[in-house]
């Protein structure tokens, strides 16, 4: 059973907070859109697909908050809530993906009062939280086949159900390739500053049974020169139209390692990862994240006050370094820019 990253119940939203774990399993309401902001900022819900549902949920809480008296209240507040939710991260295109959806609706919703207008855009929600669920069976079926018994496989963050809605992108493939009975080995790296690695992706490897054994960050050169591993796959946050992927800060590193190694990098993500109004990685914002997180990691300060430190959250990995894109259309390979364009 995937994790419930998220789920919208009678009208109200509750999220897993993510910060929280592994340590705590606690369900929180996310009753006014302050809280939706806050909630995708500080990473209590995080993840491409996850924080794009998030935030179409968001828009409903705004208009359930404000209670609008008329339709074009209605309209106003649900469009400045898709313009606020916005501003909460720059990198996943997935979140503004989503508001987009929840905005064309509401721009050409003809509902005659508030209450058909929140239904009409809870269907648009709906429909985005329940594909996710959809899609990723799709990635997990076509990215298992790359998983043969025995394989060791490297994976970095956190691109699991607690990142969609449903069973994950990346583990899609790990969790289907278990589910049909092959034995392999799969290595976490801990994914500093934040431990997505360690604290998402090996709880959810471990529950669900599956061989895991969680690396620093700095031992992946090491563990690949010894042979463990076979297969490299990651999450993304935002591919251009090149194939150029970014995702957690740290993938670039790994996937340059993999390729010395002659390890294949693959790519899992759906097709709403994919921006092709950029050519490129280069116009992918990067962002910056609080100095305090590689510091004070988690409460206990790690490094002297007053030290400058540069923390962006994301990199970006070339795509001459991706042996193909996992996406619920199948396996795309290069050249990209036709291989997505076909598809997405
Ligand atoms: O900062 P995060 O935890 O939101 O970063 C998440 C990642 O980089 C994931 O690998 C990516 O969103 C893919 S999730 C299916």
């Amino acid at each position: 059973m995937p994790v419930q990253t998220l789920r919208w119940a009678d009208s109200r939203l509750f999220i897993l907070d993510q910060t929280l774990l592994p340590g705590e399993c606690r369900e929180i309401e996310l009753a006014r859109l302050a809280d939706v902001w806050e909630a995708i900022k500080a990473l209590r819900i995080r993840g491409a697909p996850a924080i794009g549902i998030c935030a179409a949920l968001g828009v409903l809480v705004s208009l359930r908050e404000s209670n609008p008296a008329n339709l074009d209240t209605a309209r106003q507040t649900a469009l400045a809530a898709a313009d606020h939710l916005a501003t909460s991260r720059p990198t996943a295109v997935n979140l503004f993906w989503a508001l987009d959806r929840m905005r064309r609706v509401a721009n050409a919703a003809t509902a005659s009062d508030p209450k058909e207008f929140f239904t009409a855009l809870e269907q648009e929600a709906r429909s985005i939280l329940d594909d996710d669920k959809r899609i990723c069976r799709a990635i997990g079926a076509h990215g298992a086949p790359l998983i043969e018994e025995g394989t060791g496989i490297l994976t970095h963050c956190n691109a699991g159900g607690l990142a969609t809605a449903g069973y994950g992108t990346a583990l899609a493939a790990l969790f289907t390739a278990h589910e049909q009975g092959r034995r392999f080995s799969a290595y976490a790296g801990e994914t500093r500053p934040l431990l997505q690695g360690a604290r998402l992706t090996a709880w959810e490897l471990v529950n669900a049974g599956i061989d895991v054994t969680l690396l620093c960050d700095n031992m992946v050169a090491q563990v690949m020169r010894e042979g463990r591993i076979n297969l490299v796959i990651v999450g993304a946050d935002r591919i251009a139209a090149n194939g150029d992927t970014a995702n957690k800060i740290g993938t670039y590193g790994v996937a340059l390692l993999a390729k010395a190694h002659g390890i294949p990098f693959y790519v899992a993500a759906p097709s709403s990862t994919f921006d092709l109004s950029l050519a490129d990685g280069s116009g992918i914002p990067i962002e910056q994240r609080d100095p305090g997180e590689v510091t004070c990691g988690f409460g206990r300060r790690t490094a002297p006050e007053g030290v400058r430190v540069y923390n962006p959250a994301f990199d970006v990995t070339p795509a001459e370094l991706i042996s193909g894109i996992v996406s619920e259309h199948g396996i795309l390979r290069a050249p990209y820019v036709d291989s997505i364009m076909g598809r997405v």
